[in-house]
């Protein structure tokens, strides 16, 4: 058979996709499976937006749209960023893609090729790693440690920067943690980057909606002075749990922006357009549903804090944001990943082993806290009997 090209050697993957699969195998066999592995709000999409879709397929708008998104659904983004963020964006900036994840694409391999560098977040979203190491470019890993809530640490960031860095990638909140970035540290970070002035910047804001204890988010969109370099990551999947409508949007400077709408041409035309219609329906309808969620995600996120750290061998910093725990478990004996595999395997719950995230997440494991209270509380009792177990203590 003809040999395909030898970047597909270097391309991975998400193991949370393969850990869902895992725990839906187990679940056909009869087995009672708690799922804190995937990274999906469990809550409907909300009806007025499904309503906007239904209508839109009604009305006949099922053809092909702009590549670049219709325009009332690219002028409601602008008037939300400027609602929320007090940000002001041009429309003509805005690209709409099938999910968050297409921008990440985009701008990777816009500026990944070999003999450039490209810092990211480890442990971070895997596909930043896979993405960079598929055009050839030398992958940085930040580290995002414990010590620091999971935040970037500025210094340390751009001691990672050279001449050769070609984009820098932030993820704030982030997953896999759910660390958030104080305002100063960007500022810092945002001030030292002036000395790197050929790096572009990818600000991967997807859970920009998704901070606790009233902090409010900081994007990168508030600092003129990148505004020429900066791509904004965002998307409909988590706020308004829309993770499978492929709904998502990003802000370029105006030539990256042509290139991406080249790049949409190229693999696939247009976002459909009925969630493009549901799209604008969730910006510019009620926001309550997006209170709602993120009140019950700051009840679980407690919970689930808590209740990690009542567990032998386990300690848990508070996430700030986005809708994960993190907890560290490298005092359990166990390395994070068959620690992983036998709590889905033996205990019926489904996590994710810190390095699947990168290496900085050894030691870790990630719970996504996108379930009922109830299961959550079921899951940390099976998690704390299992690790209690005199002859489990030591395994891994
Ligand atoms: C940090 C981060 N960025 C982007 C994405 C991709 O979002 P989407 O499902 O809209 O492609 C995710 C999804 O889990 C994520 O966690």
């Amino acid at each position: 058979m003809t040999a395909i090209k030898a970047a597909f050697e270097r391309i991975g993957e998400e193991n949370a996709f393969a850990v869902l699969a895992r725990a839906a195998e187990l679940q056909r066999q009869g087995r009672d499976i708690i799922n804190l592995g995937i990274g999906q709000p469990d809550f409907k999409t909300p009806p007025h937006i499904v309503e906007a879709a239904v209508k839109a397929l009604r009305d006949g708008e099922h053809g092909y749209t702009d590549a670049t998104g219709i325009a009332p659904l690219r002028e409601a983004v602008a008037e939300d960023l400027h609602r929320r963020l007090g940000a002001e964006v041009s429309p003509d900036l805005i690209m709409i893609v099938p999910g968050g994840k297409v921008t990440m694409f985009m701008a990777i391999e816009m500026f990944g090729e070999k003999g450039v560098d490209i810092v990211y977040p480890d442990p971070g979203f895997p596909i930043y790693r896979s993405m960079i190491e598929f055009t050839g470019a030398r992958p940085i890993p930040i580290p995002m440690r414990e010590e620091n809530g999971f935040a970037f640490s500025a210094d340390e960031t751009l001691a990672l920067m050279t001449p050769e860095t070609r984009l820098i990638i932030l993820n704030s909140p982030a997953n896999p943690t759910g660390g958030v970035t104080p305002k100063e540290e960007i500022d810092k970070l945002v001030a030292g980057l002036a000395r790197f002035p050929n790096a572009a910047i990818l600000s991967d804001e997807i859970y920009g909606q998704l901070t606790y204890d009233g902090l409010a988010h900081q994007t990168l969109l508030a600092y003129p002075e990148i505004r020429d370099r900066l791509i904004l990551l965002d998307g409909w999947s988590k706020t308004y749990a829309m993770t499978g409508w492929r709904l998502g949007y990003s802000v370029w400077p105006k030539p990256w922006r042509d290139v991406a709408r080249k790049l949409a041409v190229n693999a696939y035309s247009c976002v459909n357009a009925p969630a493009q219609f549901a799209g604008i329906a969730a910006l510019k309808g009620p926001q309550d549903s997006v209170g709602a969620m993120r009140a019950e995600f700051d009840r679980r996120r407690k919970a689930v804090t808590a209740g990690l750290n009542q567990l032998p061998g386990v300690s848990a910093v508070t996430p700030k944001g986005a809708f994960y725990a993190f907890p560290n478990v490298s005092r359990t004996g166990w390395k994070a990943k068959p620690l992983a595999s036998a709590l889905l395997q033996d205990a019926g719950v489904a996590t994710i082993g810190g390095p699947d995230f990168g290496v900085y997440g050894e030691g870790y494991l990630r719970l996504s806290y996108a379930n009922s209270l109830e299961n959550i509380e079921r899951a940390l009792e099976r998690i704390g009997d299992y690790l209690s177990r005199p002859a489990r203590a030591a395994a891994g």
